[in-house]
């Protein structure tokens, strides 16, 4: 693999961002470029995107979009399934380095011999996986879903089978609470979202009297029986644009997320969890994904200029494809 200086050959750290920026839209005007930004990359980035969104809605741009060429500022899963989802499409990833930990806690084959071992034991089952996992992972995989739409997927495993739910034992849980459906839990976690402690959370509460805290499911389930509402990155915008008054939320999720929730309701106060740890009341924001935070606009800029790092369309992307189109587009 490319180290970070090969592909980035060019970095000063003294460019001007609004420099980059101009350079950004005339790249993108010449190579036929349409950018995507996940909400958990740096606002900056989200503000020059063509796109932004969750997972599920950025997968489904990455699908309508009429440029030849993406550019996903996100993590490598994101990208992948673009890729698998539009293999006519140039797709760029500013880092190639930007992973995943519930990816990265979920290699194939222990899957595959893990999937092998509840069948020897006479599990009848279907393998429903969080997007948030590598291809040859969700060519193991019969459904993939993510925080937006996996309680309708969940429906759509036939009742007479046993679901085995990767890699999130968090999400995976809460799923099981709200759907009614018994899941075999693989062990993974995200690890922006295991970092919030329960203490943290009951400290904001008690200093932000009648706010309302708003968790990811993502979070363990500490976190969430101490949550007002609970949803993926979408539809914690559709709640805050829902509140009638302005409110004081407390945010369980990647700190970047406040930055589009302030853009589209910023009548309401949002403070990320953890937080309130300085006594002149300034918050840590110490949540931050090191793996989204590989994005910057240098970055998107060069990889704009110099077409790399490039998604490589595999082999086995094509089971993939299957999968993938049939839980996100039908
Ligand atoms: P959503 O964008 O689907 O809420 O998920 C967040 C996430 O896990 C990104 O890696």
């Amino acid at each position: 693999m490319p180290t970070t200086a090969e592909i980035h050959p060019l970095v000063d750290p003294w460019e001007d961002p609004l420099a980059v920026m101009d350079e950004i839209d005339r790249l993108k005007r010449e190579h036929d470029a349409v950018i995507l930004a996940h909400f958990y990359v740096d606002g900056e980035i989200q503000d020059i995107a063509d796109y932004t969104g969750d997972s599920l809605k950025l997968a489904r741009d990455a699908v309508s979009a009429k440029q030849s060429t993406i550019v996903f500022a996100g993590v490598h899963f994101m990208a992948e399934s673009a890729k698998i989802l539009s293999p006519q499409k140039r797709v760029l990833l500013p880092d190639l380095l930007a992973g995943c930990s519930l990816a990265d806690s979920c290699p194939a084959d222990s899957l595959a011999a893990y999937q092998a071992d509840l069948r020897s034991k006479g599990h009848d089952f279907q393998t429903v996986a969080y997007i948030n996992t590598t291809a040859a992972v969700k060519s193991l995989c019969d459904w993939i879903v993510t925080s937006g739409n996996a309680r309708e997927i969940i429906d759509r495993v036939p009742q007479d089978k046993e679901i085995l739910f990767v890699p999130d034992q968090h999400l995976g849980r809460y799923l099981m609470e709200v759907t009614g459906r018994k899941m075999i839990l693989w062990p993974g976690a995200c690890q922006v979202h295991e970092i919030f402690s329960i203490q943290d959370l009951l400290r904001a509460k008690r200093n932000n009297p009648n706010s309302i805290v708003m968790a990811h499911p993502e979070c363990p389930r500490t976190v969430l029986e101490h949550s007002d509402f609970i949803g993926g990155t979408e539809k914690m915008r559709q709640f805050v644009v829902s509140l009638a008054e302005p409110r004081v939320l407390l945010v369980a999720t990647e700190a970047n997320m406040i930055h589009p929730l302030q853009k589209l309701a910023p009548q309401h106060t949002y403070i990320p969890v953890p937080g309130i740890t300085a006594s002149d009341g300034k918050t840590c924001a110490c949540n931050k994904c090191p793996h989204m935070a590989r994005n910057t606009l240098e970055k998107v800029r060069d990889c704009l200029k110099y077409g790399r790092p490039e998604m490589v369309w595999q082999p086995y992307f094509e089971k993939a494809k299957g999968v993938l189109e049939r839980s996100l587009l039908k």
